[in-house]
């Protein structure tokens, strides 16, 4: 997909104050500080679209942007910041169940996972809860760049192991670096497709 225009919408504290939902929107979830707001920037060919920091819990509402005019991409904050408190966390954790569950046009949700880890905890209790509430998902490794290709394809073998220990079929896996802008196209690609199965089939997001 060629990106034509990339433009900021506006950042919303609750799923109420998110724009109209009338056009097809694809979000990105995952921890505080996996790459959420870096890859948004290097899909959009844009280097500070969605601000991105060193330091966990940089995004903390929910950003909107239009791009081409036609579809929503949203930089969703990240779970599990260790560093601020228990309540906090649960308010973030709220405003983002509460996002995924009644975004009606949300069409599909890119679960961000850190390549170099062994499968956490906190993912796959998330990866979990989407599977259970019917979220349809992705997941996105990021990061390849700090790692050997090797143990790229040695870590994504483990991941799907861990997978296939609750699901039988596995949702789509991207591996990408924002630094090196991998795996971005296989990202915007089955977005255009997806969009397009939308138009075709005449889809609308109306209540
Ligand atoms: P929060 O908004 O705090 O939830 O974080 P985030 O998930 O949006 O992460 P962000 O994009 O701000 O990136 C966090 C840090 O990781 C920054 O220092 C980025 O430069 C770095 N980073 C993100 N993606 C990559 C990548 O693909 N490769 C490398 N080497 N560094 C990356
Ligand atoms: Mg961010």
């Amino acid at each position: 997909m060629v990106i034509k225009t990339a433009n900021f919408v506006k950042s919303s504290g609750k799923w109420q104050d998110c724009p109209e939902p009338t056009l097809p929107e694809y979000a990105f979830i995952g921890r505080s500080n996996v790459g959420k707001s870096s890859l948004i920037n290097a899909m959009m060919n844009h280097k500070d679209l969605a601000k991105t920091s060193q330091t966990p819990g940089k995004t903390q509402l929910i950003n909107h942007f239009l791009v081409n005019e036609n579809w929503y991409l949203t930089d969703l904050p990240g779970y599990g910041y260790a560093k601020v408190s228990k309540s906090i966390r649960k308010d973030f954790e709220k405003l983002i169940t509460n996002y995924i569950l009644n975004r009606r046009n949300l069409v599909n949700l890119f679960v961000l996972v850190d390549i170099r880890h062994n499968p956490q905890k906190i993912d796959l209790e998330f990866i979990q809860w989407c599977g259970e509430s019917g979220v349809p998902f992705s997941i996105v490794f990021t990061k390849s760049d700090k790692i050997k290709p090797g143990a790229v394809v040695t870590n994504v073998e483990a991941y799907k192991m861990e997978l296939h220990k609750t699901w039988e079929d596995l949702p789509e896996l991207y591996v990408t670096s924002a630094e090196k802008k991998e795996g971005c196209e296989e990202i915007l690609d089955f977005i255009e497709k997806t969009n397009d199965f939308l138009t075709l089939n005449h889809v609308t997001f109306d209540e």
